[in-house]
């Protein structure tokens, strides 16, 4: 970047031309306040919040499309692509979906039956537009033995609001490419449970074409082993995978200090080292990468400034908070520029 806020330095997205998209999470204001970034380096974005169920249907029978759209019309101003994010999760979903008139708790074919009209509605709407759909998000329960998160979804309707999921988003656009997504998808214990759920979803017949492994990481975890060994157990499923929220925390994750003001030292160069051997892992196994999407663009906004500790300042993206190339980004664009 120069002194005029022209972006100089070379572009992701012709660095990465050649093996996947590169996206950012956005929202109504980032995309002004990061326009320029954003339109130079990347050609994907996913909506923050915008297009989860309770922003675009916050009562039954209500939509409210307009944040959403404004996130679309950009991409579309920018030749962007978008994914879109998500349609079935256990938060951010309004409670009047799992109760019926009398506020009793719903039932199976109700709540299914209004699964299905959202997600025809939703999808429907950016048909075309939006290339691919996170269908069904988090489902996967972090500890013990048990597969499947306890969750409003789970009780009423059983562990079949998945499939269906899937198979409502297909009918209302056959076109888009359509993702399972989670987090802690590297570590081993999980990554064997989200395995397990795909699979059983091909064979039940349920059209899932990918895998969205979120990447919310730190400088401490999980190791370049773990995910190395996590591409390959869900590629041989014979899908595509994308990074859908990738960032990398400067912070382990239970390190709960919060009078850090700048990085301390050392701490960007050990990310710039860890950014370096995630994308050369990206690099070598592009043929079934296909997207590559960080949470956020920039250190001036990230949801990290909030979680797990409110208000302490984190720096986990490529550009610092006035949008200059980090470290990071130097030594990734010098892997691919090779
Ligand atoms: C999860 C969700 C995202 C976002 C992040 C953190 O990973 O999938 O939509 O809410 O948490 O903000």
């Amino acid at each position: 970047m120069n002194s005029t806020g022209t972006h100089t330095e070379q572009a992701l997205k012709d660095l990465f031309a050649q093996h996947f998209r590169i996206g950012a999470a956005v929202n109504p204001r980032t995309i002004r306040s990061q326009e320029l970034l954003l339109a130079h380096h990347f050609n994907s974005i996913t909506a923050e919040n915008e297009m989860k169920f309770v922003s675009v249907h916050p009562e039954e029978g209500v939509y409210t499309f307009e944040d959403a759209d404004l996130l679309a019309d950009f991409a579309g101003r920018h030749q962007m692509a978008m994914r879109g994010h998500t349609l079935v999760w256990h938060n951010q979903t309004p409670d009047w979906l799992f109760e019926d008139s009398q506020g009793r708790p719903a039932g199976k074919a109700l709540l299914l039956e209004r699964l299905r009209s959202h997600i025809d509605t939703v999808v429907g709407r950016y048909k075309g537009r939006l290339y691919a759909w996170d269908v069904v998000n988090e489902v996967i329960a972090d500890e013990g033995d048990a597969l499947l998160r306890p969750s409003k979804w789970l009780d009423i309707a059983g562990p079949e609001f998945i499939a269906r999921a899937f198979e409502y988003a297909h009918d209302a656009d056959p076109e888009a490419l359509l993702f399972y997504n989670d987090y802690n998808e590297s570590h081993p214990a999980k990554r064997d449970k989200i395995y397990a759920l795909v699979k059983s979803l091909l064979e039940q017949g349920a059209p899932i074409h990918g895998i969205g492994l979120q990447a919310h990481w730190n400088l401490f975890d999980p190791s370049l082993d773990d995910i190395r060994a996590a591409i390959e157990k869900y590629a041989s499923l014979g899908l595509q995978l994308q990074l859908t929220e990738l960032d990398v925390s400067v912070f382990r994750f239970d390190d709960r200090r919060a009078d850090l003001t700048s990085p301390e030292p050392g701490m960007l160069e050990r990310q710039a080292e860890l950014y370096e051997g995630v994308f050369g892992l990206l690099k070598e196994y592009h043929d079934v990468i296909s997207g590559v999407t960080f949470w956020g663009a920039a250190d001036d906004y990230t949801w990290l400034d909030g979680f797990p500790v409110r208000g302490r300042k984190n720096w986990p993206m490529l550009f610092d908070a006035q949008h200059r190339p980090k470290p990071a980004y130097d030594r990734i664009a010098a892997l691919f520029a090779e």
